[in-house]
């Protein structure tokens, strides 16, 4: 059997909700990582300083005793964001992102960014501030093909918001192609991504493997072979521009399993488990401490976690369905097996 001993990791891209919701997702969270960026798409958004602090108390309320965690705290880059909050939000000293959602892209994004030229004056403030820009990067051209959304933003967003303020720093998140990995590679090195466990693990085959697989689907789309296989490289190559971040998002299993399903996919119950399986198939298991636990933190300017984590590779089912708040919640494998799980 391996085992496998590491510095306590942080998730560097995490989905909490709020409400009811956050006994769950917290919970999970906190059992594996000392740390999370925490998305801030909830209904309304979180777009300034005051809303992520009260967002922050919530999440630590709600959790376990016994667990120690940390939220790194964003805000929603809206249209109508100030400059100045920049300000207000770097000196409070627990907001360490400003998300960008292109209008439409995904899950509450009805609140982002439709003209980029619009949070010009925002960006210009935060590459002054070294303020990180968080991107969902994906276009919402309804002409351009869902699988190609990562790719045409490349070319018709990222790279000449980067020409036009090229000190911003910036974390592509959720790369899922290998033009994004080229990208970030070819880049400054205040250019990094985040990649989740489940692109190491899925291609878009699954997404119809025996019919359609509602629980599979998130955004960006799960995209084909070599794709995987060139995020996996790059997970695994020790290279510090990329890091984890789950991206790990739960919907209750009524949104996901409906005529038109929420993008999502929720991994918490068992993240550094399934990045240790990818790095594992990769034979990279010793490469895994350092895109987990300190490449991320390295960007982000925090100190390395001083706890240490270990894994064990035994088989453990995942059950069908867990609580989430008063309803259910299918996790990533439900039913089926995970390689690694926690050593006490
Ligand atoms: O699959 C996704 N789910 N992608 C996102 O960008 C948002 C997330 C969510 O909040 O559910
Ligand atoms: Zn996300």
């Amino acid at each position: 059997m391996q085992k496998l001993t590491i510095r306590c990791p942080d998730d560097m891209h995490l989905h909490l909700r709020d409400g009811a919701n956050l006994k769950r997702s917290v919970a999970d969270s906190a059992y594996r990582f000392a740390r999370a960026i925490v998305m801030p798409n909830l209904v309304p958004p979180i777009s300034n300083t005051a809303q992520a602090l009260g967002y922050r108390e919530r999440i630590l309320s709600a959790l376990p005793a016994d667990l120690d965690f940390e939220p790194l705290m964003t805000l929603y880059l809206t249209e109508t964001l100030s400059p100045d909050e920049i300000v207000v939000a770097q000196q409070s000293g627990f907001i360490h992102g400003i998300k960008l959602y292109p209008a439409g892209a995904t899950t509450n994004a009805e609140f982002g960014v439709s003209r980029m030229e619009r949070v010009y004056p925002v960006l210009e403030r935060m590459e002054k501030l070294a303020m990180p820009l968080l991107v969902h990067g994906e276009v919402v051209d309804p002409e351009v093909d869902a699988f190609d959304r990562e790719a045409v933003f490349i070319e018709r967003e990222l790279a000449p918001l980067m020409a036009r303020f090229p000190g911003l720093r910036i974390v592509f998140e959720h790369i899922t192609t290998r033009e994004a990995v080229d990208f970030v590679r070819g880049g400054p090195a205040h250019l990094v991504a985040t990649v989740t466990a489940h692109h190491l693990l899925l291609n878009r085959n699954a997404l119809f493997a025996g019919g359609m697989r509602p629980h599979h689907y998130c955004l960006p789309l799960l995209k084909r072979e070599s794709h995987r296989q060139a995020l996996l490289e790059a997970a695994t190559s020790g290279d510090p521009k990329f890091f984890l971040g789950t991206d790990s998002a739960p919907h209750t299993r009524h949104a996901k399993e409906s005529a038109c399903g929420c993008a999502g996919i929720y991994t918490a119950h068992a993240a550094i488990e399934l990045y240790a399986e990818a790095f594992a198939s990769a034979n990279a298991l010793s490469r895994l401490e350092v895109f987990a636990s300190q490449y991320g933190a390295d960007f982000y300017g925090l100190p390395y976690n001083s706890e240490s984590m270990a894994l064990e590779e035994i088989a453990v089912e995942v059950p069908s369905s867990l609580f989430f708040g008063e309803e259910a919640l299918v996790p990533f494998r439900a039913g089926e097996q995970l390689a690694w799980r926690l050593s006490s």
